[in-house]
């Protein structure tokens, strides 16, 4: 029986955030997703416009959750984005604004989240890497240092907040049939397939079943953990 909890999933109107609030919301907890235009979250939650670029934007969404569904007792970061480029053709601004979405955005929403954590004493951070941010990806050196960064961003807040009946952990899914990779070649989705032993993409609700264990009352002692959903790509890493 797991405990109803406040959970907030950014960018869950589509692709692995949504799957993860549908699966919260059936799991009875209160779910509110956001979205940049407001709109289009899952049956069953409460979706506000937040972006992670914008630190204002963050604090509204916040205030919105907490005045409808009390505070936040369950974080999933999982906006981010991609914008792939050799290293070679790679501009500063193609770095640093993935960065700012993936890295600094998990940093804005995550800062404003353990505000009621602490009062509550009660915590689960759940943050989006990728296989990419342990394996490397040619053409992705912005978006796998981005997602990268946030294995070291989960541990130190354990490290930092562990104390406090908070956990931080990483889901590092593999290739999931989402728009994120539905836009790869189809001779590039092929290759990709060879490479992993499961020989499939996964499922945005492969992802969601390690968000909602990782969540919930049952992984109260497991926290700093790099949890892979990658068919066993990424192995070793
Ligand atoms: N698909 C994969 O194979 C895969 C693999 C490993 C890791 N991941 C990670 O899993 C997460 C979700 O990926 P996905 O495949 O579901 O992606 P997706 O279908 O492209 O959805 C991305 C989500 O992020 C939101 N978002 C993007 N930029 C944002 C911003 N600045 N502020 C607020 N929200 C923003 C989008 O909101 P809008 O609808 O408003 O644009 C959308 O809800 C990402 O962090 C991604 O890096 C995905």
């Amino acid at each position: 029986m797991t405990t109803p909890r406040t959970v907030l999933v950014t960018g869950g109107n589509r692709g692995i955030g949504r799957a993860v609030a549908e699966r919260f919301v059936s799991e009875g907890h209160r779910v509110a997703v956001t979205s940049r235009s407001g709109a289009g979250g899952p049956e069953g939650t409460l979706t506000v416009a937040a972006d992670v670029t914008d630190g204002a934007s963050v604090e509204q969404a916040f205030a919105a959750v907490e005045a409808a569904l009390g505070p936040v007792e369950i974080l999933i970061a999982n906006a981010g984005i991609t914008n792939d480029q050799l290293l070679l053709r790679m501009s500063e601004d193609d770095f640093t604004s993935v960065l700012d979405t993936n890295l600094t955005g998990t940093f804005r929403v995550v800062k404003r989240a353990i505000k009621g954590m602490m009062r509550a004493k009660f915590g689960r951070i759940v943050l989006m890497s990728s296989v990419v941010g342990m394996y490397g990806q040619v053409g992705q050196v912005n978006y796998s240092s981005s997602k990268a960064g946030l294995v070291g961003m989960a541990r130190s807040i354990t490290r930092e907040l562990g104390s406090r009946g908070i956990t931080a952990n990483v889901i590092a899914p593999g290739f999931i049939a989402t728009d994120m990779t539905s836009g790869l070649a189809e001779d590039l989705q092929a290759e990709f397939v060879k490479a992993i032993p499961a020989a499939r993409f996964g499922s945005v609700d492969d992802v969601a079943a390690a968000a909602a264990f990782l969540a919930s009352d049952s992984a109260a002692y497991i926290s700093g953990a790099l949890v892979p959903v990658d068919g066993g790509l990424g192995m070793g890493h």
